[in-house]
């Protein structure tokens, strides 16, 4: 099991999955699964880390993995499942919580960023999330974790401490060090509003993001609205690399229309913004709404979303403890 290439990510289940969890991660998800054993987990137990409505949080867990099939997965090539239903994660995280420093939680800029100002009032949860995420990865001795950039100090540390792990523990490869495959020009789709900041979901404007569900005339109200630049679309990438929201506005076009960026520019140079915004609406209402739509059929079938849940546990379940018996064998639970 260790030496074979093994994909593990996760996705929090607090809704309204958008295009940079589509670029950045969940297209990712989906070639992998011709090529690689994957493992595709819906995390609920990290969403906990900021309060959750336990309704919403239950919705929210049935539409993630709605989007997961929508955009491709395929729950008889990959695993997917739901976090708290296999209980290694929790168990795993507390082995590792002993092995985490606190000067290396210190360095997590995702904490700093989502406990704001007041840090003495975050959860605890959210400052040890990071511990929870490599037991995430850990516990199936994952080798490559497709994320977006956000997620890459987190996975850092995850190699920090399965290294520390194997040299504490006298057990020199036993916890494979995982390599996160981030995707190239889409791997921090930027805000529609500021292009200075990631597309989220937490952000409150709804135009700063395109959403999986949105209708084909909110798509083209988002894009007509975003901000781009008064000058007309430069020709070269080193003038554009100034205007972050023209760059985020070409990328994605780059990367929808599968053309790489200069030939785009080639194409664009010279036009006007409204232009490329007429294109680039085309191409996300022909990608984004098919996906939509199949999101909300599968809405209308939650049992069937939790028998995929299921299966998916009981699989999880039997790799995770054959895993987590080595583990507590080596640091002498059993
Ligand atoms: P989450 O739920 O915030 O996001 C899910 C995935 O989407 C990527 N992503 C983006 N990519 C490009 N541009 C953006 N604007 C953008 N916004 C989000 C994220 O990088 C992520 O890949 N901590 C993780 C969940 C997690 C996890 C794991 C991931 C828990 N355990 C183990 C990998 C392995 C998170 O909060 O993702």
């Amino acid at each position: 099991m260790s030496k074979k290439k093994l994909v593990f990510s996760g996705v929090q289940p607090t809704g309204n999955l958008h295009l940079g969890n589509y670029l950045g991660a969940l297209k990712n998800f989906v070639s992998l699964q011709k090529e690689m054993n994957c493992i595709y987990c819906v995390v609920d137990l990290h969403a906990m880390t900021t309060f959750q409505k336990p309704q919403a949080l239950k919705d929210n867990v049935l539409e993630t993995v709605a989007s997961f099939l929508a955009t491709g997965l395929d729950p008889n090539k990959s695993i997917i499942f739901k976090q708290s239903a296999v209980p290694g994660h929790t168990e795993l995280a507390w082995i590792l919580n002993c092995v985490s420093r606190i000067g290396w939680l210190n360095r997590m800029t995702q904490f700093k960023d989502k406990a704001g100002s007041d840090k003495e009032k975050a959860s605890v949860g959210l400052y040890i999330y990071p511990n929870l995420m490599a037991a995430d990865i850990l516990l199936y001795k994952a080798t490559h974790v497709p994320v977006g950039a956000d997620q890459k100090q987190h996975l850092e540390l995850s190699r920090d401490i399965a290294q520390k792990f194997n040299n504490d523990f006298d057990c020199k490869d036993f916890f494979p060090l995982p390599q996160p495959l981030i995707p190239k020009n889409v791997s921090r789709v930027m805000s529609l509003r500021d292009g200075t900041k990631k597309m989220s979901k937490s952000e409150d404007s709804d135009y700063s993001r395109i959403n999986l569900k949105d209708t084909a005339d909110e798509i083209s109200k988002k894009v007509k609205k975003a901000k781009s630049d008064s000058e007309e679309i430069p020709d070269n990438l080193k003038i554009l690399e100034k205007k972050p929201e023209a760059l985020n506005l070409l990328n994605i076009y780059s990367e929808i229309s599968k053309e790489n960026l200069e030939k785009v520019l080639n194409e664009m140079s010279g036009k006007e913004y409204s232009f490329l915004k007429m294109k680039l609406t085309e191409l996300l209402i022909s990608e984004i709404t098919p996906v939509g739509k199949e999101i909300k059929k599968l809405l209308s079938d939650r049992a069937h979303l939790e028998q995929i849940l299921k299966k998916g546990k009981e699989k999880a379940n039997i790799i995770a403890e054959e895993n987590l018996k080595i583990v507590r064998e080596k640091v002498g639970l059993i």
